[in-house]
């Protein structure tokens, strides 16, 4: 055994050098987040986990714990192959009738057509704030990172750090409501849609591809812990706004992001229910500048 007293400088100094990456790394699984349905038909590899869809059953993750803002990401390698019928989940929610919950769905299809990503937010028990966009990769070939950023001034969607939809803060301006009283758990799931997911419904699941897998890994979670015994913040959250994905600053994109979020819309977005003129006759009044 090496006594504390014998370690060199340089020791010393790679010791504090891996704690110091250690705390930006990505955290273990099971430190975070549990299977919370169909343990049969989830697969834990320690770094990665996989999700698996059979004619039984889907299955589920969820945190322990649960936040009030926050930054939470993942890399996920979706369902390859025919994956048409199956949605792949990334998202955080809160419980009970009047939930709050961010989303990001993504809406399998046939071999070599196209995956579509839904988000929606809902507040209050409210969604019906559909967007969905194509990606500018196959997202069955590598892993990408898919992020949920929420603070007091916007939810943000992004994908490779770069933003797909942002939801921005309007209560003060409109009645808007904007999840901020809810602390919220985050998920995965992957589970059978096929009644509406791919071309519309249209497209059904081919079971005789199951079982279908997605794999997650590099979970990261950089948010305000919630104690449900007080109903506070803990930890380094309760200074309030002293976390960098909360500060003013962070009120607005920097010309960079939204150069990024402008062409995004431009070449990746299908659908908008903002536009959507038949579900909403008079546009829902966060869509209004
Ligand atoms: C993850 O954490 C669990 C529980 O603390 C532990 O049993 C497991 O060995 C850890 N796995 C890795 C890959 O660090
Ligand atoms: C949330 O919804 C419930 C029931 O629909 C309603 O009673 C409550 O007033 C709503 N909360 C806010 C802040 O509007
Ligand atoms: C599936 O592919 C079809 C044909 O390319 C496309 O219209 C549709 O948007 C794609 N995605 C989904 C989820 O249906
Ligand atoms: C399901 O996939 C199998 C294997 O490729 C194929 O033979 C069958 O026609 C497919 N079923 C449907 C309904 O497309
Ligand atoms: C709230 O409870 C947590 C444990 O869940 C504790 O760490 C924290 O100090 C408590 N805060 C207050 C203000 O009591």
């Amino acid at each position: 055994m090496v006594c504390p007293s014998n370690l060199t400088t340089a020791t010393a100094f790679l010791l504090y050098l891996a704690i110091l990456l250690n705390l930006v790394s990505a955290h273990n699984f099971s430190e975070l987040f549990q299977c919370n349905w169909a343990p049969d038909h989830f697969v834990d590899e320690g770094d990665q986990i996989k999700l698996t869809l059979d004619t039984a059953s889907g299955s589920g993750f969820g945190s322990k714990r649960k936040y009030l803002f926050g930054k939470a990401s993942v890399q996920i390698k979706l369902v390859e192959g025919d994956s048409a019928g199956t949605v792949t989940a990334f998202y955080m929610s809160s419980d009970g009738p009047n939930h709050d919950e961010l989303d990001f769905e993504f809406l399998g299809n046939l071999s070599s057509e196209p995956y579509l990503v839904q988000t929606n937010v809902y507040v209050n028990g409210t969604g019906n704030r559909e967007q969905r966009h194509t990606l500018w990769f196959d997202p069955t070939i590598d892993f990408h990172t898919y992020t949920l950023l929420w603070n007091h001034y916007y939810i943000m969607f992004l994908v490779d750090g770069v933003p797909l939809r942002v939801f921005a803060n309007k209560e003060e301006a409109t009645s808007v409501l904007y999840p901020k009283n809810q602390a919220m758990g985050i998920y995965g799931s992957l589970w059978n849609a096929d009644d509406w997911a791919t071309q519309g419904g249209m497209v059904k699941t081919n079971w005789s591809y199951s079982p279908f897998v997605s794999t997650f890994q590099s979970f990261k979670v950089d948010a305000c812990e919630f104690s449900p015994e007080n109903g506070t913040v803990i930890g380094k959250c309760s200074k309030v706004s002293q976390y960098r994905w909360d500060k003013s600053a962070m009120n607005g994109l920097s010309k960079h992001k939204e150069e990024q979020l402008r062409r995004v819309r431009e070449n990746h977005l299908v659908y908008d229910y903002c536009e959507d003129t038949v579900r909403f006759p008079e546009p829902p009044k966060e869509c209004l500048n």
